[in-house]
């Protein structure tokens, strides 16, 4: 598949996942104005270049193959159409040779409690286990902040079991995180060593993802 043709949709669970559009910005930009989104993410993004810079860094995330984000939407609505953002969904691969990702999420405050993070995240994770498994993809790590409670629900949901917990790193993130990991299917069977793992799960960029 060619990742920079923006032909990627993932349907599943009732959900769309697509690359995001020009005509998206404005529902970012509302999205973006919730305090939770201020409180857990440590990206922000505010004011018309702000969107612009935000889809632009999508864009290049696309093209050089090293992180795919995805607006999340209804399949249809009432009316059948598609429906405009409900989150964003993305798969962070900065360095394509390794065998892990990391993966990010946020859900607009309209839209939470009826479980859109979850089923996004778990309809990513198959596809990006699917796409990558011949690049060598066997594992994906979310990182949450220990206080942000509905982020570990919805890793557990997403079959990430927690890992680890890392240590605060203030003044971005000042209390520890925790590690939650999702191994793909073939690799769950196989043993790995311990302390491979341990120091293979350290991709760093503190504990609040979905940036
Ligand atoms: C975290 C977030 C993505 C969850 O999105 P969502 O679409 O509401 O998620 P879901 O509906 O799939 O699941 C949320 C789960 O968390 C639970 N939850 C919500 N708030 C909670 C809280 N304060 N304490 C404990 N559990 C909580 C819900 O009950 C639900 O679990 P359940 O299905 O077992 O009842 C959303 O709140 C958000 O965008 N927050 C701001 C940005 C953010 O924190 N991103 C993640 C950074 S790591």
């Amino acid at each position: 598949m060619d990742h920079r043709d923006g032909s990627v949709v993932i349907g599943s669970g009732g959900l769309r996942l697509r690359r995001w559009r020009e005509e998206d910005l404005p529902a970012l930009l509302e999205a973006y104005e919730d305090p939770a989104m201020r409180r857990w993410l440590a990206t922000q993004v505010s004011g018309a270049d702000g969107a612009a810079a935000w889809l632009e860094a999508q864009r290049r995330g696309w093209a050089t193959g090293t992180r795919f984000a995805f607006a999340v939407t209804e399949a249809t609505t009432d009316e059948g159409r598609v429906g405009e953002p409900l989150g964003n969904i993305a798969l962070k691969r900065p360095d394509p040779r390794n065998d892990c990702a990391e993966v990010g999420y946020w859900t607009t405050a309209a839209a939470r409690g009826r479980g859109v993070a979850s089923r996004a995240l778990t309809a990513l994770s198959e596809w990006a286990f699917a796409e990558f498994a011949e690049q060598g993809l066997t594992r994906l790590e979310l990182m949450h902040q220990v206080d942000n409670e509905a982020s570990c629900r919805v890793a557990e949901k997403g079959g990430y079991a927690l890992a680890r917990v890392i240590p605060a790193l203030p003044p971005d993130y000042p209390l520890d995180g925790h590690v939650h990991v999702r191994e793909a299917p073939s690799a769950a069977t196989l043993s790995r060593p311990a302390d491979h793992r341990a120091e293979a799960a350290g991709t760093g960029g503190g504990p609040a993802s979905g940036r």
